[in-house]
């Protein structure tokens, strides 16, 4: 009996599940199936046989119809004509592409953040991911009471109920020896290799320029690459106070308090900080014109930055911030904000012309009575958006349908430049002999419609409600099996793995020569003999 998910029958089943989780001592997926809530060999362990017949196989690459045989979970064969015998799911792909699955480098499930918690948890927002075409993402760990180890343990536990793969980021938001030493212990033992530092947020995760350097210089030193949220945090609680004292106390004084230039600010700061130690830089969630200009500067003259657009900040702008209506205006509020039409416009062409290299989500999400929390003062409304359903098709038809990239480069900025930075291609990101089978159909002649009505995840809006567009996820494959089909999830919690990531992407070669350039280039220490008159 094969067990199928629509978006209403996906929240009831979740309760069973954590009911179910809470009184078992077998693994989640173990749980699911001797349940008897439903399922079938091939979503409860079995191995499956699944051949892709006709399709557009799609890499960053390159592209060629092709078949493509799948087993254990694996890619085994990409050429034509593939003979296959007696149980082998043969799905036709004409006339179709098939990519590797999405991954978003940047989401928050389950975090604890602005007195309350992302709404989505790592069940349903990987529910959301696969019905989207998404099929591993990177979540952010908060430490806790800035403590790495005990944040670990926080996500591997909220992480259990997964039905997609995973990895981790670090936050880091204190510094002390401890702290340190845990990022190696991140690095080394974890498979985490990559740290946030949050330039914004004062009172709560925002460090200072001091902690930064130290971090940049430890995570150079482990081979992690370091992220910043970049907006600089002490002018952004100067903004705010001067928008209440104006007695804009709605979400547009969340914009206003806020503009481009203090994003702008920390990212060059963060940047030129990055390039004083010689570390690799990547800047999460890059909002502005400002900032995006920062960016290709850098690059421009060498600096490894790597520059990350999330889907709201490409295809949105502010204006529904100055909705009359709370709850439409609140639903928008994130950080940095959404910015001035044009923002998105300049964001599209830097990704189109490599400027920016990968798109995330930075899925957020809290629901009406969450974002209500700030009613009478913006500063109070929980700060994300969604989008991990949203961020294939929406990039598929803002770029592609547009004829801003091609379809290789859809794969590259939705797929494979995130397994290159964060060292797991060609495991990932690739439709190649031996990578994980996580793949997508995508049928260019359908179309989407968004809502929160048929979204998956858990959240009661959507900030794309009502859009439109060309080009459909038809299926999704995750470790092997068919999770997505005639617009039905088919998935278990505990059927996703995390995925270690190894240090020292590419973006560490070549670091030791700068180094050592720079100290020939120092012309010091001068010898100079002591006088005494
Ligand atoms: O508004 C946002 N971006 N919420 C998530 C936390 C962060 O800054 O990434
Ligand atoms: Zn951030
Ligand atoms: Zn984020």
């Amino acid at each position: 009996m094969n067990f199928t998910l629509t978006a209403p029958r996906i929240h009831s089943i979740c309760l069973i599940i954590i009911f179910l989780s809470l009184f078992s001592p077998l693994s989640d997926s173990n749980q699911f199936c001797d349940a008897g809530i439903g399922y079938s060999e091939s979503t409860c362990g079995v191995a499956s046989k699944i051949l892709l017949k006709g399709g557009t196989v799609v890499n960053a690459h390159h592209q060629e119809v092709a078949d493509v045989y799948i087993e254990d979970g694996i890619i085994v064969a990409v050429q034509s004509n593939i003979l296959v015998g007696d149980g082998v799911k043969i799905i036709d792909a004409t006339g179709k592409y098939v990519m590797p699955g999405g991954i978003d480098p940047h989401t928050h499930l389950a975090m604890e953040f602005m007195g309350t918690e992302t709404i989505d948890d790592f069940f349903s927002g990987q529910a959301a991911a696969l019905a989207g075409g998404t099929t591993m993402h990177i979540d952010f760990i908060i430490p806790v009471n800035g403590s790495l180890s005990a944040g670990y343990e926080a996500y591997v536990k909220k992480a259990k109920k997964s039905c997609m793969d995973y990895g981790f980021h670090m936050a880091i938001t204190k510094w002390d020896e401890t702290v340190s030493r845990e990022m190696e212990i991140m690095v080394k033992d974890k498979g985490i290799n990559s740290f946030k530092f949050f330039m914004a947020y004062k009172g709560s995760l925002m460090i200072s320029d001091e902690l930064l350097i130290e971090g940049f210089k430890k995570c150079k030193s482990l081979g992690a690459l370091a992220m910043v949220h970049a907006e600089n945090g002490d002018a952004v609680f100067e903004g705010q106070k001067r928008m209440i004292e104006l007695g804009i106390t709605g979400p547009e004084g969340h914009a206003l308090s806020r503009p481009p230039a203090l994003e702008g600010e920390a990212t060059s700061r963060a940047i030129r900080l990055a390039g004083f130690v010689n570390s690799p830089l990547y800047v999460v969630h890059v909002m502005s014109i400002d900032a995006m200009e920062e960016i290709a500067k850098a690059r421009k003259s060498g600096q490894k930055v790597i520059g990350e657009p999330v889907v709201s900040g490409l295809v949105l702008d502010d204006s529904a911030l100055w909705d009359p209506h709370f709850q439409t205006a609140a639903k928008y509020v994130m950080s940095p904000p959404i910015r001035a039409p044009g923002h998105g416009k300049a964001l599209q062409a830097a990704l189109s012309t490599g400027v920016l290299q990968l798109v995330g989500t930075d899925h957020c999400t809290f629901n009406s009575t969450q974002k209500a929390l700030g009613i009478d003062d913006f500063r109070k409304i929980p700060n994300g958006v969604n989008g991990l359903e949203e961020r294939m098709h929406l990039v598929w038809d803002t770029m592609v349908v547009s004829g801003q990239i091609s379809v290789t480069d859809f794969v590259r900025v939705t797929s494979t430049e995130c397994a290159r930075i964060f060292n797991i291609y060609p495991r990932k990101g690739a439709i190649l002999v031996g990578s994980d089978a996580d793949i997508i159909i995508l049928n260019p002649n359908s179309s989407f419609e968004i809502s929160s009505k048929t979204h998956h995840s858990r959240t009661d809006t959507n900030v794309y409600e009502g859009r439109k567009g060309k080009g459909k996820v038809e299926v999704t494959i995750a470790g092997g099996k068919v999770v997505w089909e005639n617009d039905e999830l088919k998935i278990v919690p505990g059927d996703g793995k995390y995925v270690k990531m190894a240090p020292f992407n590419y973006l560490f070669d070549g670091i030791e020569k700068a180094d050592s350039e720079y100290l020939s280039s120092l012309r010091a220490p001068v010898i100079r003999s002591k006088q005494t008159s």
